[in-house]
């Protein structure tokens, strides 16, 4: 199964009463293991969870730290892009040429590097004064 596959099964599981906007993503990991995450939402709406989180959460739970690549999907008009906050949280653990796949359930996909969704990413080091 691919990853944008993996992707598009979890997303089936998204719990997304309120925006009826299912996503899906799945994370390849440096170990070849794949983990997949969906979005939660809730009825208190900021305290819904993107599906790009659910799937880090996975992997770190699982031991691992480190992306190798990422693939997300919804039933959107254009693949869609993960949002601002995903970027980060996947940069936190990605490296700025890990490829991310872009999809939508009709099929279309695109992909660009972690650091093409997010230039200037806040990094560790912006916190060392030296
Ligand atoms: N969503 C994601 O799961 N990932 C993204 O990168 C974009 C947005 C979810 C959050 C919310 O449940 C729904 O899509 C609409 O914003």
């Amino acid at each position: 199964m691919s990853l944008t596959e993996a992707a598009r099964a979890v997303r089936d599981r998204a719990y997304a009463p309120y925006s009826n906007f299912k996503v899906g993503a799945a994370i390849l990991g440096a170990n070849g293991k794949v983990y997949v995450g969906c979005n939660v939402e809730n009825v208190a709406y900021p305290e819904g969870t993107c599906a790009e989180a659910g799937a880090i959460a996975a992997m770190i739970a699982d031991g691992e730290t480190v992306i190798a690549e990422v693939a997300v999907i919804a039933d959107s008009p254009d693949p869609v892009p993960p949002c601002g906050g995903c970027r980060q949280k996947l940069a936190e653990f990605a490296g700025p040429l890990a490829q991310i796949t872009m999809a939508t359930t009709d099929g279309a996909e695109t992909r660009a590097a972690i650091a093409d969704l997010i230039p200037g990413v806040f990094v560790r080091a912006h916190m060392d004064k030296g």
